[in-house]
């Protein structure tokens, strides 16, 4: 992709700190990484919720429902991962700009990638959450049965069988969804974000 020279920044008159004191919240952005299956997806459209009934704009970006939309053109290559995961960072960026709490649930698997996502968000904006739920239970799950597809080579690199799944060293929060309920995993994140 070439990138044009001839582009220029505009300043609106409005700013973020001025939109979120309209809705009265501050924006930024839940970024839920684990396995396939590890409880991801769940996690962040129940935050939602619960953040919703508190009076709060939210949003999910979910890796299944963007890629059905916006990334359509993207596969599961480690290119294809990464222009998917700045892609989403960069739309995090411009909602949490609008003021609305941004909710991610990408596997985004590599580290490279969540270090760039951080970057692009802004530091402060964004918290880690590591769905650390293990291989073993994810794929005892395996809703989607992917993981049956995956083992007979019927998908090719799939993650955590095929593909590598680089866990974060210093989440902002670490949940197991296999020795947490989601209701005492939501109590924890909204203790530890007051
Ligand atoms: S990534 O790695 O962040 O770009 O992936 P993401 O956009 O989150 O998409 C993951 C969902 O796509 C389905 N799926 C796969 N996952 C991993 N590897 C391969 N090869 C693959 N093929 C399809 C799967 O339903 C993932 O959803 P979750 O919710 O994670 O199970
Ligand atoms: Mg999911």
């Amino acid at each position: 992709m070439k990138k044009s020279e001839n582009i220029v920044k505009t300043i609106g008159q409005v700013n973020q700190e001025q939109r979120e004191s309209l809705i009265k919240q501050k924006a930024c952005t839940f970024w839920f990484t684990g396995l396939s299956a590890s409880g991801k997806t769940t996690l962040a459209y129940a935050l939602e919720k619960k953040l919703f009934d508190d009076g709060k704009l939210c949003y999910v970006l979910d890796g299944d429902n963007i890629r059905h939309g916006l990334n359509s053109n993207l596969g599961f290559s480690a290119e294809d991962r990464s222009e998917n995961i700045r892609r989403i960072a960069e739309v995090s960026k411009l909602m949490n700009d609008a003021g609305i709490i941004v909710l991610t649930s990408f596997i985004s698997p590599f580290i490279s990638d969540r270090e760039l996502a951080k970057k692009i968000i802004g530091e402060e904006n964004y918290k880690e959450i590591y769905v650390s739920t293990s291989l073993h239970d994810c794929e005892q799950r395996d809703p989607k049965g992917l993981y049956k597809k995956a083992r007979c080579g019927e998908i090719i690199e799939f993650t955590g069988i095929s593909s590598p799944y680089e866990p974060p060293s210093h989440p902002y929060l670490k949940i197991n969804t296999a020795n947490t309920a989601i209701q005492d995993a939501l109590q924890l994140i909204i203790t530890v974000l007051k």
